[in-house]
């Protein structure tokens, strides 16, 4: 798929998941992100820049980390996923926390003006991550820390099958290079190429539960990134997408539910 043309389904179909979004992932997603709030070690009025940042699970718990002194910058394609962010900064009367519609790759901050740069289940959406990184170490002051998080093995996720399900409907690869920065070690090369030392990987495993096939469907269809593909099959098309998954996550069934194996990888680097 061509690099713009992944933006743009990234762009228009995050926007469709963003209402579905933290009801479908908030507790999933939190073993890969206590991981890396933990790994990035923020300190008091730390300058913080979080990218991918979604509606803002990991943002705001930085910023409380990093004080009133302290002040985060939180960049993401989607103008549904900012615009619920930016709300989420008002009711909550924080001023020192910004929500703004940027690409990954390229980051319109000047150098060497943050303290820590992050991004959580980010970077496995971006035609070229190494870019993302090499901006991220561009913006970070020297020893500023960088971390990340990514889905894991391929075979160590059982809910792989999501993407084949939908790209053989559509005819093309939603998220070609999905799994590839969770494999072995390889996300350790990006890092390196973008000039960062002390690079540490932490892998751990998860389990995501969901009480019934509907909800591990609706998860994956509707508040991820197979949505804005998902939201252009027909009725009989979704049907079948969703009857196909079913079968698929069947051997991961248990008497309380669905309990789906899953990998996280956390890297770290500093500039
Ligand atoms: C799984 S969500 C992660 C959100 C948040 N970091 C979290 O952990 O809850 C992935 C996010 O990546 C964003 N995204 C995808 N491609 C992007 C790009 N090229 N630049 C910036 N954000 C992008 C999507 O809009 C979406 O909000």
């Amino acid at each position: 798929m061509h690099p713009n043309l992944q933006r743009r389904v990234q762009r228009y179909g995050w926007d469709k998941a963003a209402s579905y979004y933290e009801n479908s992932w908030q507790e999933q997603l939190k073993p890969a992100h206590d991981l890396l709030i933990e790994t990035s070690n923020v300190q008091y009025g730390d300058h913080i820049i979080d990218l991918a940042a979604g509606t803002g699970l990991v943002s705001f718990r930085l910023l409380e980390k990093a004080g009133e002194k302290g002040n985060l910058l939180a960049t993401d394609l989607s103008d549904e996923m900012i615009n619920i962010g930016n709300t989420l900064s008002q009711l909550a009367k924080l001023e020192n926390i910004k929500f703004k519609r940027e690409d990954a790759e390229n980051i319109d901050s000047v150098s060497n003006s943050y303290d820590l740069a992050t991004c959580a289940l980010g970077l496995m959406y971006f035609p070229e991550p190494e870019n993302a990184l090499s901006e991220m170490h561009r913006v970070l002051k020297p020893g500023g820390r960088a971390v990340t998080a990514v889905w894991g093995s391929r075979k160590n996720c059982g809910w792989a099958d999501i993407f084949p399900i939908v790209d053989k409907r559509v005819n093309t690869d939603v998220c070609p290079m999905f799994f590839n920065l969770g494999e072995s070690e390889v996300i350790k090369y990006p890092f390196e190429n973008a000039g960062f030392k002390d690079i540490k990987i932490q892998k751990i495993k998860t389990t995501l539960f969901y009480t019934s096939s509907e909800e591990a469907c609706d998860a994956s269809f509707l508040g991820g990134p197979v949505a804005m593909a998902y939201s252009r099959f027909d009725t009989e098309t979704k049907k079948a997408a969703r009857k196909e998954y079913i079968r698929l996550i069947e051997k991961h069934k248990t008497d309380r539910g669905y309990e789906i194996p899953g990998e996280f990888v956390i890297c770290s680097g500093i500039k």
